[in-house]
């Protein structure tokens, strides 16, 4: 079920809808005839309206990709076919293998962001951006919330796997197959290339996309790091965009210059990509109508309370505040600035934005919609929105629930599997997100000796951008005070 804000269930959209109906109706007869949602409208309506919008916003996305004239976000050929099969003679391995080592989402309505498009003589499998940007969390899919698994070079890995298969039956391949093939293989070379490959599953390497404006005027990409980061949650992005996408200005050339750089990185040449760039402004546009998830259990209504003074005292200084407007929707606010010395969270991340980057982007055939605006050395603090479903914590995943983020850094979770990381089995919903091995038990020892080996669903602090540290804001509260903020911040 997609899940937003105020979007429980269809009941209450179509509940809404007949109200927004006779309320239009209602204006018509008092000769004030407006488009439901617009101002004056009755409340209902307007509140109808809204969750309406966000709903169609979430469906559309998950139906949208980009794939044009035969180039895009797409791997093998054919895949959908093989998939189709293979689900006919062990679904359950199959869903295995695309959510557990792929990391997708698979819903009662598919993969999300995953799409069969006839092109040549086979389907192609598709990448649509809610491939990364839809995400589950207590058992519900919530399209605008990042995949907390996504594993793109297990993507590759695959491919690479299949593509003997592929060179056996060339000689029969058509011209356009055989371009779609080579197209693939590229991409999956790039996303298992050692160079920014993350260790981890649901950190997606910044590099990677970063490299192509080195290879596209051949200089080779210095080794400054993965940049590994989970993907962010995309509602509020209206305001957000006000003061540019990353706070190192990171792809800010305009709405849609970040989602260009995602396409171009997928193999889509600067031309193509400029001739549906409308496409691209379309899909950040839905972005902006997305709502976020409302905490689906039940909040301790005089403890929240509570914890709204000690979140005053403690994190609105950087975190804002969080008003809800007329209708009781969120009035969305862009995040604030806060230097690295003041966060010390990692710092691989920002290492990524450095002066010949900037030039190299500037001199490049997307440079106008890539552009970089700022270069600054600190993160966003980003707004708490829906802050329940976005574990694992900070940009880099590195915190498991908001309860380990109240800690002191250095008596955090070092490891954690991602196993089922969005199914209601993983959620603790007293911490906050993901549930964890008990410290010094079989099972922590278990997945250490695991992440020693190099296990991708298993986070490991001590891996490089993995680190905990940092954000110790909050950490000293009394033990009650922690309960009652944790309990709050479920309100938001
Ligand atoms: C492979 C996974 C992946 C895909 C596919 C993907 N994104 Fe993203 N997206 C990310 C990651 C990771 C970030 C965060 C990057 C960072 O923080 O440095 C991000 C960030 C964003 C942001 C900025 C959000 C914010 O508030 O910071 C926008 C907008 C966005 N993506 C749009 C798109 C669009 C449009 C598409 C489809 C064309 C797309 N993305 C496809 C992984 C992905
Ligand atoms: C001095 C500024 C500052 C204060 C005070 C502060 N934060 Fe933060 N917060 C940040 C920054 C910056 C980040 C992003 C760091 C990163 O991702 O590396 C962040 C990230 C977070 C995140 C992660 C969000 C996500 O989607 O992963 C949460 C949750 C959070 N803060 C909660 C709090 C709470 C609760 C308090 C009060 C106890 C607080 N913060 C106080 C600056 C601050």
């Amino acid at each position: 079920m997609v899940t937003t804000r105020g979007g429980q269930g269809q009941a209450w959209v179509r509940a809404g809808l007949v109200l927004a109906t006779v309320g239009t109706l209602l204006g018509a007869f008092a000769g004030t005839l407006r488009p439901a949602g617009a101002e004056g409208a009755t409340p209902e309506a307007r509140r109808a309206a809204r969750r309406a919008a966000a709903v169609e916003a979430a469906r559309e996305i998950r139906a949208t990709h980009l794939f044009e004239g035969g180039r895009g976000m797409h791997a093998l050929p054919g895949i959908p076919t093989l998939l189709r099969i293979g689900r006919g003679f062990a679904p359950g391995a199959i869903d295995a293998a695309l959510t557990d080592d792929l990391g997708l989402v698979l819903d009662e309505h598919g993969v999300a962001g995953l799409h069969a498009v006839r092109a040549g003589t086979f389907e192609v499998p598709v990448f649509g951006c809610a491939a990364c940007h839809t995400g589950r969390a207590a058992g519900r899919t919530i399209v605008g919330l990042g995949n907390k698994r996504i594993d793109v070079g297990a993507i590759g890995r695959v491919q690479l796997g299949l593509s003997a298969s592929h060179c056996f039956a060339w000689p029969v391949l058509g011209r356009t197959d055989r371009r779609l093939v080579a197209q693939a293989l590229d991409t999956a070379r790039l996303l298992v290339d050692a160079r920014w490959r993350t260790p981890t599953q649901g950190l997606v390497p910044d590099a990677m996309i970063r490299s192509w404006f080195y290879q596209v005027q051949g200089v080779e990409p210095p080794a400054t790091g993965v940049g590994a980061v989970k993907v962010p949650h995309l509602w509020g992005y209206a305001a957000k965009r006000k003061v540019g996408l990353f706070c190192d200005g990171f792809a800010d050339g305009g709405n849609g210059g970040w989602g260009a750089m995602v396409e171009a990185t997928a193999g889509q040449t600067p031309q193509a990509i400029r001739a549906y760039q409308s496409r691209v402004e379309r899909v950040e546009a839905l972005f902006e109508r997305l709502l976020p998830p409302r905490y689906p259990f039940p909040i301790d209504g005089p403890a929240a309370a509570r914890g709204a003074h000690v979140f005053s005292a403690t994190c609105a200084g950087c975190h804002g505040d969080y008003a809800l407007d007329a209708d009781g929707f969120p009035d969305f606010q862009p995040p604030l600035y806060v230097p690295h010395a003041q966060v010390r969270t990692d710092g691989e991340r920002l290492g990524l934005v450095t002066p010949a980057f900037r030039e190299l982007v500037r001199r490049s055939p997307l440079g106008d919609l890539a552009r970089l605006t700022a270069l600054q050395g600190g993160y966003f603090a980003p707004r708490l929105d829906g802050v329940w479903a976005r574990f694992p914590y900070l940009h880099n995943a590195a915190v498991p629930s908001l309860a380990a983020l109240l800690t002191p850094p250095g008596q955090r979770p070092r490891v954690w599997a991602l196993d089922r990381a969005g199914e209601a089995g993983r959620f603790d919903a007293r911490a906050v997100g993901l549930t964890l091995p008990p410290a010094g038990s079989a099972a922590e020892a278990r997945l250490l000796h695991l992440a020693g080996r190099g296990a991708r669903h298993v986070y490991d602090v001590r891996r490089p951008g993995h680190g905990n540290q940092g954000h110790d804001f909050g950490t000293d509260l009394p033990p009650a005070a922690k309960r009652d903020l944790i309990e709050y911040l479920k309100t938001l």
